[in-house]
């Protein structure tokens, strides 16, 4: 039996853990966020007081690392690292910007590399990341790059940390998404890049229910559901 794979990738804070996981929901596929899973790497190595930028201390750490998803009754991936439940803990500030560091490490892709692409071997997924339409799923039924204006993609990142009650300033924000486009675009490995036979979907001028809909149309071109 094969399975059905829908890569999407795109910048930091595009939308694409949010569209993701209602298209996974709407078409009944794992949904798979591959950021996250940098994101648990990246708290390991804070654990350990290790400096994310520097191979020497993070390479080790990957031995032995304790790294477990799992998911909720209605599809919520989680992340567990050593038993422990940090999927609240790797949203942190502190933590995209060690994930950003941890993923321009070779050794660190290398090792993430087979259990996504396991998942998909596995599953009908809808993965979301940075290269996984040019690196994990270069085969992916549907490959789509989503993205936005990075002050779009500012001002949404503001309304969400105002909504959860936390001291927001916006300067900063984009200051920092200019910040993480720079790092996951100039990296030498597995850049943030169109792949060939890539969808775009530009949400900038879209609200939600309007980028979902035109998500799922472009599913709907390329694989009969
Ligand atoms: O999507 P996110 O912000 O949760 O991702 C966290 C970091 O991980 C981000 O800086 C880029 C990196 N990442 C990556 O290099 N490749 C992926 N497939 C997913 C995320």
């Amino acid at each position: 039996m094969s399975f059905k794979s829908i890569a999407i990738d795109g910048p930091a804070g595009a939308g694409k853990s949010t569209l993701a996981k209602k298209l996974a929901e709407q078409l009944g596929f794992l949904y798979v966020d591959t950021g996250a899973i940098y994101r648990t790497v990246a708290l390991k190595v804070l654990w350990e007081k290790a400096d994310p930028s520097d191979p020497a201390q993070v390479v080790p750490l990957l031995e032995g690392l304790e790294l477990h998803m799992g998911y909720d009754s209605d599809g919520v991936q989680r992340m567990y690292l050593e038993g422990e439940d940090v999927s609240a803990a790797i949203r942190r500030h502190k933590v995209s910007g060690a994930a950003s560091q941890v993923s321009a490490i070779p050794e660190v892709r290398a090792f993430l590399l087979d259990l996504q692409r396991k998942l998909a071997r596995e599953n009908d997924v809808v993965m979301d990341g940075r290269d996984i339409g040019t690196v994990v799923l270069p085969d992916a039924d549907v490959k789509i790059f989503l993205t936005a204006a990075p002050e779009a993609r500012a001002r949404r990142r503001l309304l969400e940390l105002e909504q959860r009650g936390e001291a927001a300033n916006y300067d900063a924000i984009l200051h920092d998404i200019r910040e993480r486009d720079r790092q996951d675009e100039t990296r030498p490995i597995a850049p943030l890049r169109r792949a060939d036979g890539t969808a775009l979907l530009d949400t900038t001028q879209l609200n939600l229910e309007q980028s979902c809909d035109r998500l799922l149309s472009l599913v709907k071109e390329k694989i009969a559901l």
